[in-house]
């Protein structure tokens, strides 16, 4: 299997989620290793035959058909993205490099090669697409959960990049009946998450003793899924997902953003308590992020009720793990959050 985007958060997670599993297929693993991808989350499968990693940028088509010629890949999942934000907000050309022409290569090599394969093989192929729900724009406060017929309303550079990959996989499938899948997603939390992201950023800072910055009013709603339930549909999306269709998946978790930074205060004062005070106190309210999309929310019936998918988290058990997990992996969060991290924090949160 041919995996984009496999040294980054999720995609990491998907490799080592399914090379623990007996019997499941070697995984070719294509990633440019930006500044959010990371070798060292891959470390334990040094030696493992069933995994091979290849620091290839997707745009490179040439690369991309070698890749495709020497493997053979029974199957495609890309991960591969630039996927903060705010980084879009600052500088989108790498997220239209990247979401839109990156996607259009590895669709291009998958077709060429998909194309040479026999009928069975053909027949048997698949193209996932990892997308996200922001694609689908913002919601009020009572309006119904993002299904998989919400119009596309994308509100930043990096919504829009991906919406506009979303279309070149569906227009792949239209056109030349290559068979795509295409997953829209929530919020992921969980182990080796790159700390820009709300989740990791508040426990890094937190134990740093450096203020927890919460954007605008902190009342910004997200549906928060965590990384390993979020790997588990896609498992289930690429073994008996009907061709051409789109799944979301949601962890059924909405919460404010201000929610979720007390309840990761609230576990780190019980799990590693400050000599005085509570972590609470290192909240501070800071300017707005520009266009901020007030709310996320996911209905994930289809998945269940197609495919038996279910979050087998919550957000209170999913949390207390990953804030477990930040604080006995230490050494690699200090790796992560080395060189080029420090410029971001620098001018990102300089006002
Ligand atoms: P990430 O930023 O942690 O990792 C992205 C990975 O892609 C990195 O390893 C990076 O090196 C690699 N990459 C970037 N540009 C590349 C290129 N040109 N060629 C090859 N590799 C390249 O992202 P993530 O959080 O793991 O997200 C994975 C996917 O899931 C993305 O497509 C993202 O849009 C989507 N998604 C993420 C979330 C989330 O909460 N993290 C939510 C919804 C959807
Ligand atoms: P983020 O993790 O960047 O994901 P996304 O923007 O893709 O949803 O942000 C999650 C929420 O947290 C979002 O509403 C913005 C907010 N946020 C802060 O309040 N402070 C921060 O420092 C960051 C990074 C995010």
């Amino acid at each position: 299997m041919l995996v984009t985007g496999g040294a980054g958060f999720i995609g990491a997670n998907f490799v080592l989620n399914w090379l623990s599993q007996d019997g499941t297929d070697g995984i070719i693993n294509v990633d440019k290793l930006t500044y959010a991808g990371n070798r060292n989350t891959l470390a334990s499968l040094g030696g493992n035959a069933r995994h091979i990693f290849s620091q290839t940028d997707i745009c490179d088509r040439a690369a991309l058909d070698k890749l495709f010629a020497a493997h053979q890949p029974r199957a495609v999942v890309h991960f591969a993205a630039e996927s903060h934000v705010d980084r879009s907000i600052h500088d989108p050309a790498e997220f239209i490099q990247t979401n839109i022409v990156g996607t259009f290569n590895l669709l291009e090599a998958a077709r060429t090669y998909w194309g040479g394969l026999d009928a069975a093989a053909k027949a048997a192929f698949r193209f996932l697409h990892v997308s996200t729900d922001e694609v689908f724009g913002s919601l009020g406060p009572g309006d119904p959960q993002f299904s998989e017929t919400t119009a596309y309303r994308p509100n930043s550079p990096y919504s829009a990049s991906k919406a506009a990959s979303d279309h070149l996989v569906r227009a792949y499938h239209h056109t030349y009946g290559l068979p795509v899948l295409t997953t829209h997603c929530s919020n992921n939390y969980g182990p080796y998450h790159f700390p820009e992201k709300l989740i990791p950023l508040m426990m890094t800072n937190a134990l740093a003793g450096r203020s927890l910055p919460i954007y605008g009013d902190g009342l910004n709603v997200r549906d928060w899924l965590y990384v390993g339930d979020h790997c588990a549909a896609i498992c289930a999306v690429l073994a008996r997902g009907r061709v051409g269709e789109t799944y979301n998946v949601g962890g059924w978790n909405e919460k404010t953003n201000l929610d979720v930074v007390h309840t990761l205060c609230d576990l780190l004062d019980e799990l590693r308590r400050k000599a005085i005070g509570s972590y609470r106190d290192q909240i501070t309210f800071v300017k707005d992020r520009p266009g901020h999309d007030r709310r996320y929310a996911i209905d994930a019936h289809k998945l269940e009720r197609e495919l038996g998918w279910k979050p087998a988290e919550t957000l209170e058990t999913g949390l207390r793990k990953t804030v477990q997990w930040y604080l006995d992996n230490q050494a690699w969060v200090r790796n992560a959050t080395s060189g080029d991290y420090r410029n971001w924090m620098a001018n990102q949160y300089a006002e």
